[in-house]
């Protein structure tokens, strides 16, 4: 689902850093944070809870853990605290994924 962001970027932003979400180009401020950058792109949800509720960032400070998403394949990421780089590949997370180092229960 997309819709509408209602974040607004300032006009005197110097310079765009290029990157996808689900695929789809999107282009952000340098210094801007991937959480930042996604709610400035659409504002749409950037995970899903392990049951299936919308999650997006709230106190983009490293926190609420509400930003997870995944940053070039690493899932779980906190979109908060990671600045966004040029040809940077984020996907939206549905659902629950591994912990780092996990993987199928044993
Ligand atoms: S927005 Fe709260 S941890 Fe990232």
């Amino acid at each position: 689902m997309k819709i509408a962001s209602r974040f607004l970027t300032r006009p005197d932003a110097a310079g765009a850093v290029h990157l996808t979400v689900d695929g789809e180009p999107v282009t952000a401020r340098p210094g801007d944070t991937v959480a930042a950058a996604l709610l400035a792109h659409s504002g749409d949800a950037s995970r899903q809870s392990g049951k299936g509720a919308p999650r997006t960032a709230f106190c983009m400070m490293g926190i609420c853990f509400d930003c997870l998403v995944e940053v070039d394949g690493r899932p779980n990421s906190q979109g908060c605290m990671i600045p966004v780089r040029a040809g940077m590949v984020l996907r939206r997370q549905r659902g629950l994924r591994p912990l780092a180092g996990g993987g199928e229960d044993a």
